[in-house]
This record gives C-alpha cells, sequence and structure tokens, in this order.
C-alpha cells in the first residue's frame, strides 16, 4: 500500500536530479562554446558590460558596431526563440527575414551542430540581461540597405552544419569541428576576396589585411611562410599559452583569441593541433616573411 508512493517519489526526485545534472551540463557547454566561439569578446565594448554589444569592427567596408546578444526582452535578444537563434547563426537572417552582413561569422558558425547551438542558447538566456541600445552601422549608402547582405549570401554563402569526414580520424574531425565552426580561425587567417569572401583555394595561407588591416599569418604547414617548422609541443604550447616559439606572446587580433583557447580542453587541443598539423601547406608569404 505504501510502497506505490514511494517509488514514485524515489522516481520522481531521481529524474528530477538527472533533469538538473543535463541541465548544468547544457550549460557548462553553452559557455564552453561561447567562449570558444570567440562571441564575448567581439559582443563586449572595452570596459562595457558583457555581451551588451558596441564593440566597433573597421572593415574595408565600413564600421560596423556588435549588436546586444544579451536576454533583454527588448534592447537584447530575450524575445527571441531558439529557432530563430539558430537561424541567426545558421542562416545569417534575422527574425524580421533581413540578411546579416558577413561581419557576423555566420559563414562559420553555419557548420555549428543543432546541440551546441541548443547548449549556446540556454546558456545566453541564463545571462544577466543589459539594456544598453544597439548603435547603427557606418557604412557607405550602396551597403546599408540589408539586400546587399543578401546578395551577398546568394554568391558567397552557402549554409550547413559540419559534417563529420569518415576518411579522417575522430580527433581529427573534432580539430576541424574547432576550427572551422566555432573558434572560426580561417576568418582571419584566409585571404578575403575584394568582395569580402574567403578564398578556399588559399585557406588559413595568411593575409596582410586582416582585421583592423593587421598583418595575419599563415598558418599551414609550410616550412618557409607557414609554421611547418614549429614542433608539435610548440604549437601545443602555442594553443595552451599564447606562447610563440621564439618566447613572445601573441598580439593583436590573435591575444583575444588566444585568451579563450587556453580555455580548450587538452582533448581538443590535441584535437585542433592533429587538424593544423594536417592542413595543406601553401606556399604565401605575407608582409616580409
Ligand atoms: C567578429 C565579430 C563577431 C563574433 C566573433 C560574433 N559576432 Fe555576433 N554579430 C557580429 C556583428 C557585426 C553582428 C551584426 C550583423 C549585422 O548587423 O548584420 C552580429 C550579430 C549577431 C546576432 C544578431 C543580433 C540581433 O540583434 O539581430 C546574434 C544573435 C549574434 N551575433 C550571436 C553571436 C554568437 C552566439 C557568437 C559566438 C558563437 C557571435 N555572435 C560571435 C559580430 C560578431
Ligand atoms: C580575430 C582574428 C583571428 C582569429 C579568429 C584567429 N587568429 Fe590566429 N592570429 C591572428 C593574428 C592577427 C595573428 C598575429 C598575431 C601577432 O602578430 O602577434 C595570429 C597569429 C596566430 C599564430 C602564430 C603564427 C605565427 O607564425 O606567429 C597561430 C599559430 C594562430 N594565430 C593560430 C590560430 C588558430 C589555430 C585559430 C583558431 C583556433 C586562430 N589563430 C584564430 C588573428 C586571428
Amino acid at each position: 500500500m505504501y510502497i506505490k508512493p514511494i517509488i514514485i517519489a524515489f522516481v520522481v526526485s531521481i529524474s528530477a536530479e538527472n533533469a538538473a545534472a543535463s541541465g548544468e551540463e547544457l550549460l557548462s557547454r553553452g559557455e564552453y562554446i561561447l567562449r570558444i566561439g570567440g562571441c564575448v569578446h567581439c559582443h563586449t565594448a572595452d570596459g562595457g558590460e558583457q555581451l551588451a554589444g558596441g564593440r566597433p569592427l573597421e572593415t574595408p567596408f565600413g564600421t560596423f558596431y556588435t549588436p546586444n546578444i544579451t536576454p533583454h526582452d527588448t534592447a537584447g535578444i530575450g524575445a527571441w526563440s531558439e529557432s530563430q537563434f539558430r537561424d541567426a547563426l545558421h542562416s545569417g537572417v534575422a527574425p524580421d527575414g533581413e540578411s546579416y552582413y558577413p561581419a557576423f561569422p555566420y559563414t562559420s558558425y553555419t557548420r555549428i551542430v543543432t546541440e551546441d547551438v541548443r547548449a549556446l542558447w540556454a546558456y545566453l538566456k541564463s545571462l544577466p540581461a543589459s539594456s544598453q541600445p544597439n548603435r547603427e552601422h557606418e557604412l557607405p549608402w550602396y551597403l546599408q540597405f540589408r539586400i546587399a547582405a543578401q546578395i551577398w549570401q546568394y554568391l558567397f554563402f552557402t549554409a550547413g552544419e559540419y559534417r563529420e569526414r569518415p576518411q579522417q580520424s575522430v580527433s581529427w574531425n573534432r580539430g576541424a569541428y574547432i576550427a572551422e565552426a566555432l573558434a572560426h580561425c580561417g576568418e582571419c587567417h584566409t585571404p578575403r576576396s575584394i568582395f569580402g569572401a574567403t578564398q578556399a583555394d588559399l585557406a588559413y595561407a595568411g593575409t596582410a589585411h586582416g582585421p583592423d588591416d593587421e598583418q595575419v599569418p599563415n598558418i599551414t604547414p609550410h616550412p618557409k611562410t607557414g609554421i611547418g617548422d614549429w614542433t608539435r609541443d610548440e604549437l601545443r604550447q602555442f594553443l595552451e599559452f599564447g606562447e610563440l616559439p621564439d618566447g613572445e606572446y601573441a598580439a593583436g587580433a590573435m591575444e583575444p583569441v588566444s585568451e579563450e583557447l587556453t580555455r580548450l580542453t587538452a582533448a581538443d587541443r590535441e584535437a585542433l593541433v592533429d587538424y593544423l598539423q594536417a592542413l595543406t601547406p601553401v606556399d604565401n608569404a605575407v608582409g616580409g616573411d
């Protein structure tokens, strides 16, 4: 007679505990993706509230100001649904159907798998809301209409989640996922055409005109113009501490990236090393190389 309620109470308490545990897991996974994904740096102004936007991004096409992505109902994205958030990352499309400019690297985030988008969304929703208003981008007149972004997407953007390449190892695939989807290394390390599209044949080969017109090195394993002369240990050390083989630290746009990469789990770091060392070496001298 008493057994039944006891069993029910027991089952209910166990499943509630599991739900709490998996909820926590979801949040910590979301935090990891937010960090490795570089969202915090880009969406936080110097000295500003976290993720409240307002950081200026200087590009050859004008100055973009990142928006507020805290869960504030009106100033941020608090009123969005998870699927609207997924559309922003996967398709570069806003809830009102307008297209985003590729200064928002959805060109890489489109590869983030749906479960990770879900974790990211759960974590973002758990953070404090900021009422900081968004600032308009400063763009030439011909880019002010979002139809320009839509045309750009039509010409240069291919949406699609990361797909495992079965001929490669599990670790390589994880490294590829981190580099191509989350940490979007190619957004800076791959040169762009005059239309701002990354050039696939020069993937990771560096450019003299990176973010803020900064020089970005060739990170393919080319022995002369890339990092082919780095040992595995040196590459691992760079990812773990941001320290270059000559004892200097990564500067400029790489500095905030390096800071977040220090959070990589040991397994993810090895995976990224596997992937980087297996890249096709491209002979491309950047600047004075
Ligand atoms: C290189 C800088 C940069 C990084 C890194 C970045 N964003 Fe953004 N993001 C932008 C810019 C710029 C826009 C505005 C694009 C536009 O107006 O077309 C934007 C827009 C957005 C929007 C749309 C907001 C709105 O109000 O419409 C969301 C959501 C978003 N980003 C989420 C993220 C998430 C999540 C990450 C990390 C996975 C991230 N962003 C990383 C630059 C960045
Ligand atoms: C926001 C732009 C940006 C992103 C994203 C980025 N990098 Fe960098 N990276 C740079 C810049 C700029 C430098 C040059 C830093 C300096 O001059 O100290 C650099 C330097 C490096 C170096 C040192 C190479 C050398 O020869 O000195 C390595 C290795 C590297 N990045 C790897 C990566 C990897 C791996 C990723 C992705 C996980 C990545 N970067 C993402 C901009 C970026």
